[in-house]
């Protein structure tokens, strides 16, 4: 049986210690959160952004701009947001309508108030070792991996996903840490077998009951990032829970694993922002 993993209580922790600092420091800290058109998800994640904010003392300004904003409109408030003062981080919420180029809009942000770490600039120290931010998903993941006292070094770590938000990153920080690491995607030969290598195996696929038992080592460290919703319009993970359970020595839970996480996160690289250009 394995011991789950619980996200919120990692997480409340973390935006405790984000609050205690700003009230310890008097720090006057910001976060713009944008949202164009109507995506049903986006709402949900940006409303509990604010909430985070409201949790450890960050003022949020909201920009929910409707499905027809032009690229140039939003990039014209990203760097009016740039250039403002009072906002130390600026998220813009993905995915965005199709006629705007995410890329363009990414560009924009200053790489020093890029508090996701999706700026090529934050994506090159990250690469190499010498970032301010880093990225709210992989770095809560590892926050998690952290607090079952597995000592990454030397472990054999596979990332099933290679997307720039998740995979990518994510392969990274493990790296660092000194883990041999493989990422694994839809052309992966053999996946099951790559993934049975695996002592800590992080799922960002999103695709429910993608991870089954047949690939999970037994007394694997299992975390799960997907947030999909199954049949029943049920929100569930990647990893088919009831039977990957009983081999993980550890587990998180969706929701209540990761997600929470990514939101403890930013609000961590919001006040490092701030720290940032306050010097
Ligand atoms: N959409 C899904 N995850 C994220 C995230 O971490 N940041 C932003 N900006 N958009 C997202």
């Amino acid at each position: 049986m394995a011991k789950i993993i619980d996200g919120k209580a990692v997480s409340q922790k973390i935006k405790e210690e984000v609050r205690a600092e700003i009230e310890r420091d008097g720090l006057k800290v910001g976060l713009a959160v944008v949202i164009v058109g109507n995506n049903q998800a986006s709402r949900v994640y940006v409303n509990n952004k604010k909430k985070a904010c409201e949790a450890c003392g960050i003022q949020s300004y909201e920009y929910a701009l409707p499905e027809e904003t032009t690229e140039k409109e939003l990039r014209d408030l990203v760097r009016t947001l740039n250039d403002d003062p009072n906002v130390n981080g600026i998220l813009v919420q993905l995915p965005l309508p199709k006629h705007i180029t995410e890329k363009k809009i990414i560009k924009t942000i200053s790489p020093k108030k890029d508090v996701d770490a999706f700026h090529a600039e934050n994506v090159g120290r990250i690469v190499i070792g010498n970032y301010a931010f880093l990225p709210c998903t992989p770095a809560g993941v590892m926050e998690l991996i952290h607090s079952t006292g597995t000592d990454v070094e030397g472990k054999e770590c596979v990332v099933i996903g290679r997307s720039n938000i998740v995979g990518k990153p994510m392969a990274m920080l493990l790296l660092h840490e000194n883990a041999t690491v493989t990422i694994c995607h839809s052309h992966t030969k053999n996946l099951a077998e790559v993934c049975r290598r695996a002592d800590i195996l992080v799922s960002a696929v999103g695709k429910a009951d993608f991870v089954t038992a047949d690939m999970v080592k037994e007394g694997a460290v299992v975390i799960d990032v997907g947030m999909n919703r199954n049949a029943e319009n049920k929100l569930c993970g990647d990893v088919k829970f009831d039977e990957v359970e009983p081999k993980a020595s550890y587990i998180t839970p969706v929701p209540g694993g990761v997600g929470p996480m990514t939101i403890a996160m930013l609000m961590k690289n919001t006040l490092m922002a701030k720290r940032l250009q306050s010097k």
